[in-house]
């Protein structure tokens, strides 16, 4: 057994159960990922076959960092920061590893700055659905209202600024009255609306299409890119390598097993981005749209089918109401590590640090905001040619997704397979004998040189 020196597991504000622990890691990995971006890119890639290689990363590669993850938080129970610092002299391990903890904290906070602006984009949409905007509007019409929102910086700043307030007042009121209670009721919410919406498309004539789309793999439709866009979306959608699991596991009791508990959130975290898909697909079918759309799939695509249908105002209401619930428990999972280490290192109270932390990753986000207006061509790394045409968000996203998220991830899976001490670590990872030992052999090779692979590839 590891000492016993962490503060969390002395006071009072560890999760009070192992579901609790659950249901906050599952709500930070379900969310705009699966529900925006998952059927986007399956659609994207043609289905069945990019299924199937998401599948198989999300459990080679994401299951194992995400133990290695929330391993480490739980040993070093404080913020990424403290954790490392801690766990490098414990572990007696070189003092580089400490960048870990530091690339969590500022890769949480500049994720979070452009997550709420899309949070945002949710709220106005529920409004847009109740208020019957989409009902018998056409194509064109549907695209403009989407352009129009995107062209109004004040209206953008609007529902940025209530989508942070929301994530502020929960994260300020701590683990067990904030975060818990927060996802005690919405994640069952979301699990919810999810059946209901996947219940309708079963009756809209569709399904059946939309199954054997998602689940007929062809792989002549499969690229090498869409093998790498498969691997690099099953390490953002778990939410690994930017230190949330790290802050996560902090406040993780001893007796919980991570392994098994792990495994949950990832089969969890597949279920909703495949009921995601099969909401959305037999709508896409039903109403002869291209799945292949793109981005613009839910906030384009979908709206245009939710206005032909029956009851598509409530249902529309519905889905984007699930999306802000997915959103909601994903931002406040990336505002934890920066609010336990202003806690920690700056003395500052909860509330204060929320509030502080929270004010700065709003103001930061206005970058997000004027990317879609006024700074439209802006580019503030234009010079460089890799760069060229990126706007703030853009670059915002790419160093987030592309880099920090890859790097951290394969730094974790490097330090707890290769850096830490073996003595207690099975027991800390909740496997034992050849589980154990496989589990290691994935870890230690198979895991960093996927992470590598991918990693490599965003950047040529
Ligand atoms: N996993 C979240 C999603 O799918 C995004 C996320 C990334 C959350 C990193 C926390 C940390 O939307």
């Amino acid at each position: 057994m590891t000492q016993n020196t962490q503060p969390h597991q002395q006071a009072n504000t560890l999760w009070s159960s192992r579901m609790a622990f659950i249901l906050a890691a599952a709500g930070s990995a379900v969310g705009l990922g699966n529900i925006w971006k998952f059927p986007y890119i399956t659609g994207e890639n043609g289905g069945g076959a990019f299924v199937l290689i998401y599948l198989a990363c999300i459990f080679l590669i994401g299951v194992p960092v995400l133990i290695a993850e929330t391993m480490i938080g739980r040993r070093g129970g404080q913020s990424p920061v403290a954790t490392m610092r801690t766990l490098t002299q414990t572990e007696g391990t070189a003092a580089g590893w400490r960048a870990i903890g530091w690339n969590g904290v500022i890769a949480s906070f500049l994720v979070l700055s452009f997550y709420a602006v899309i949070g945002g984009w949710a709220l106005v949409y529920i409004g847009k659905a109740a208020a019957g905007l989409f009902t018998g509007a056409d194509a064109e019409t549907i695209g403009s209202q989407f352009g129009t929102l995107l062209a109004n910086p004040w209206e953008l700043l609007m529902w940025h600024s209530i989508f942070m307030a929301i994530v502020v007042f929960i994260v300020g009121r701590g683990i067990r009255s904030g975060l818990e209670k927060a996802v005690n009721m919405l994640m069952p919410l979301l699990f919810l609306l999810l059946v209901v919406m996947v219940l309708y498309a079963m009756n809209s004539g569709s399904f059946g299409r939309a199954v054997s789309f998602m689940f007929s793999p062809d792989f002549s439709n499969l690229t090498t890119a869409g093998v790498l866009t498969a691997l690099g979306h099953a390490a953002f959608t778990l939410s690994i390598g930017i230190g949330v699991l790290m802050a996560y596991g902090s406040y993780l009791p001893r007796h919980v097993n991570i392994a098994r508990t792990a495994m949950t959130i990832a089969v969890l975290d597949t279920s909703v981005a495949l009921l995601a898909g099969l909401a959305i697909f037999p709508l896409v079918f039903a109403n002869g749209l291209e799945p292949g759309a793109g981005p613009g799939l839910i906030f384009v695509t979908l709206p245009l089918a939710f206005g032909q249908m029956s009851g598509g105002a409530i249902f529309g209401t519905l889905f984007f109401a699930l999306l802000l619930v997915a959103a909601i428990t994903s931002a406040i999972s990336m505002l934890e590590p920066v609010v336990e280490w202003l806690e920690e290192h700056k003395g500052v109270g909860r509330v204060k640090s929320a509030i502080g932390g929270g004010l700065a990753i709003w103001f930061i986000g206005i970058g997000t905001v004027l990317s879609f207006n006024l700074w439209e061509g802006f580019h503030p790394l234009g010079f460089i040619a890799f760069f060229e045409g990126k706007t703030v968000f853009d670059l915002l996203d790419f160093l987030v997704s592309n880099l920090m998220m890859p790097l951290g991830g394969l730094a974790i899976a490097l330090f707890a397979g290769w850096a830490m001490k073996r003595e207690g670590l099975a027991e800390d990872i909740g496997l034992q004998g050849g589980a154990y030992k496989a589990f290691m052999v994935v870890l230690r090779y198979l895991t960093p040189a996927g992470i590598a692979v991918v990693f490599l590839y965003n950047l040529v």
